[in-house]
């Protein structure tokens, strides 16, 4: 049940962005004014690779543009359809302003005031730096335009209700950003940093709750409710049932290549974030990552890799 929920939490999120497109927003980059610099959009472009390239909200089984959404994630609850995020005025997020992004990337919530399902993982997101939200939102809202409706979900009710998510928020969601630790190294922030709040390894690696919350004290420990149904292995450095005997070398490569120690790649969802993210940024970036991965305690918990993962 408790995966189910989180799944369903996660997915949840392309409802939200849906109906918040047709709201009005604010003047937007799109809709005039001097438009972000070209350095700032090219590190837009880097933080966009960090996070591990958005493709939630790209189709590529159907050839689908670059984050125009319309990708179905198939749950226990029905088919959540991921929503463009291209900057068309209609059917994207054209009419949103810097401020209205930064808000939903931080709260959680759209322009039209509208509570977004916590996988949205505005929970890791909320960490990101101003300047990080900055030039992605200069990245983003500079790409092509592309018109296209995003689709109703085809959900079973009551799982589509919102009403829950300020309750949820209140329990389990305080906004706030990345405190690095001052007895740490730079590089080791660093990876905690990109780690954390921009890819995100936790939304797919911690377990959750029965509300759907990631579970304190389980970094890592790997999910059964991974999305799309995919189990995320244990990655904390525990010897049996985690990484513990990959090198900082095995995992940097990893982030590079999804290339495995035991000349297994990565399946599925992590196969996506490294080939259309972490795999574009550099490799020190990757080493800092790693070496705050392996920081981490290490959980004996043993997740069952499913039998057939291709
Ligand atoms: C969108 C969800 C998602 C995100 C984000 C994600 N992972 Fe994964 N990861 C998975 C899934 C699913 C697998 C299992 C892939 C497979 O079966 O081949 C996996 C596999 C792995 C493995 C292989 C472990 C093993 O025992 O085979 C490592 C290591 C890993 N991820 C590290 C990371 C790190 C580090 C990050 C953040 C930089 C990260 N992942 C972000 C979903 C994710």
């Amino acid at each position: 049940m408790a995966c189910g929920l989180a799944l369903y939490l996660g997915l949840g999120l392309g409802a939200g962005w849906a109906q918040a497109q047709g709201a009005p927003g604010n003047a937007g980059a799109a809709a005039g004014g001097p438009g972000p610099d070209a350095a700032a959009i090219q590190r837009g472009e880097y933080i966009l690779h960090a996070a591990g390239g958005c493709g939630c909200h790209t189709d590529y089984k159907h050839d689908g543009q670059p984050r125009a959404g319309g990708r179905g994630l198939k749950t226990p609850f029905g088919t959540f359809y991921s929503t463009n995020i291209t900057p068309d005025p209609e059917t994207g997020i054209g009419r949103w302003s810097e401020a209205d992004f930064v808000r939903a990337m931080r709260e959680g919530v759209g322009p039209d005031g509208r509570q977004y399902f916590p996988v949205f993982p505005y929970t890791s997101f909320t960490r990101m730096s101003d300047a990080d939200l900055h030039d992605l939102w200069a990245y983003l809202s500079t790409r092509p335009a592309v018109h296209q409706r995003n689709k109703p979900n085809d959900v079973w009710p009551p799982f589509g209700w919102r009403i829950g998510i300020p309750v949820w928020k209140w329990l389990f969601f305080r906004p706030q950003r990345f405190v690095p630790d001052p007895s740490r190294s730079a590089a080791w922030n660093r990876g905690a940093y990109l780690a954390r709040a921009v890819a995100h390894c936790d939304e797919c690696h911690t377990p959750r709750n029965l509300m759907g919350a990631l579970k304190p004290g389980h970094q890592y420990a790997g999910s059964v409710d991974g999305p799309e149904g995919q189990l995320a292995p244990n990655i904390t450095p525990d010897d049996a049932t985690g990484i513990g005997r990959w090198s900082l070398a095995d995992l940097t490569w990893f982030l590079d290549t999804g290339m495995k120690p035991d000349g297994d790649d990565a399946q599925g969802l992590m196969g996506e974030v490294v080939e259309h993210g972490y795999a574009k940024i550099s490799d020190a970036d990757r080493q800092a990552i790693a070496d705050y991965v392996r920081s981490r305690p290490a959980i004996d918990n043993k997740v069952r890799v499913p039998a057939k993962a291709k």
